[in-house]
């Protein structure tokens, strides 16, 4: 009955002053969850892989199972309410995402959910829709979300987000990456809470941090524009050093920001909430990849992506 396609998203720069209202910079990603739909009987039948594990669940016309797939559940019922009538149908979705390591990978399958199931109804929801429903599907099963990852997922390409706004970057960079990424120590939320602490013990040179972090996405719009990489890699470094001032980086992860470097890497800092997780390298490519991968639980050379894409 129907396809569609989904990427992942990366932090480029802005990630935690993006809590305090400053701009971040993210860019999406080509690790897709991919998820299509076709007819079913009596229930909504779902079958989800992602890496390193596989779940299949019915959830029935009245509401019933499926919890252990909170986000397609959450979405399925969305489409529910806006469409005012349950289709049975059988979703199959697999995400090439690792779970819960900054990478997207809940907005991702959100949007996936949304888009194939309500391809059962004829309805193909627009990438806008798409990013406001499925933050909608996140807030619903986390208690909070910031609008980045959708939008980064359905939007695609590189987004300046502050706030509610957001502005589509259409640098034509095709922006390649590294990812390396090692297990995680804090939640996001965890690190969140970790980082308000730091503004007592950091005093007035907290809000110098942010502000910094600000004003360097606001210069990421003109790297971008004038389609200089070298600046923008500039860019994330000094942002490195100043997460590393708040304190969000470990051993683990300034070890292999580290050695990207060494590998020729032009550009490598954290991407996303810190504690273990992801970094983000730019420049170097093949080599780097192949010399973190040594020392890092997963790695992933990933090129800009578009957004929502149906097949
Ligand atoms: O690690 P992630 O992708 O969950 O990103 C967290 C980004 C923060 O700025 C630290 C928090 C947020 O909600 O924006």
């Amino acid at each position: 009955m129907g396809y569609v396609k989904v990427p992942g998203k990366v932090t480029l720069l802005g990630e935690h002053a993006v809590v305090y209202g400053y701009p971040a910079l993210v860019m999406a990603i080509d690790l897709y969850t991919r998820a299509a739909v076709s007819d079913g009987e009596g229930a909504v039948e779902v079958e989800s892989t992602y890496p390193g594990g596989r779940a299949e669940t019915r959830i029935g016309l009245d509401g019933r199972g499926g919890d252990e797939l909170p986000y397609v559940k959450a979405a399925i019922k969305k489409v529910w309410e806006m469409q005012g009538a349950r289709r049975p149908a059988k979703v199959s979705i697999a995400s090439e995402l690792p779970y819960g390591s900054g990478l997207g990978s809940s907005a991702s399958v959100s949007v996936a959910t949304l888009a194939a199931y309500s391809l059962s109804y004829g309805v193909k929801l627009h990438p806008d829709q798409l990013a406001k429903l499925g933050r909608e599907v996140e807030v619903q099963v986390q208690g909070r979300a910031s609008p980045m990852d959708t939008l980064a997922v359905s939007l695609g390409g590189l987004i300046k987000i502050s706030h509610e706004k957001f502005e589509v970057m259409g640098g034509g960079l095709s922006v390649k990456a590294v990812i390396a990424c090692v297990g995680k120590e804090k939640s996001t939320g965890e690190s969140v809470a970790f980082v308000r602490k730091r503004k007592d013990e950091l005093g007035s040179r907290f809000d110098e941090i942010l502000e910094e972090i600000g004003s360097l996405v606001e210069s990421s719009s003109k790297a971008i524009k004038d389609r200089d990489l070298t600046q923008l890699c500039l860019l994330m470094n000094r942002n490195e050093e100043l997460l590393e001032e708040l304190g969000v980086v470990t051993e683990r992860s300034l070890n292999l920001v580290r050695r990207a470097r060494a590998l020729g890497a032009t550009a490598a800092k954290i991407s996303g909430g810190g504690f273990g997780g992801c970094i983000v390298a730019l420049g170097g490519d093949e080599k780097v990849a192949s010399g973190l991968a040594a020392i890092a639980d997963r790695v992933f050379l990933v090129t800009e992506s578009n957004g929502v894409s149906y097949g």
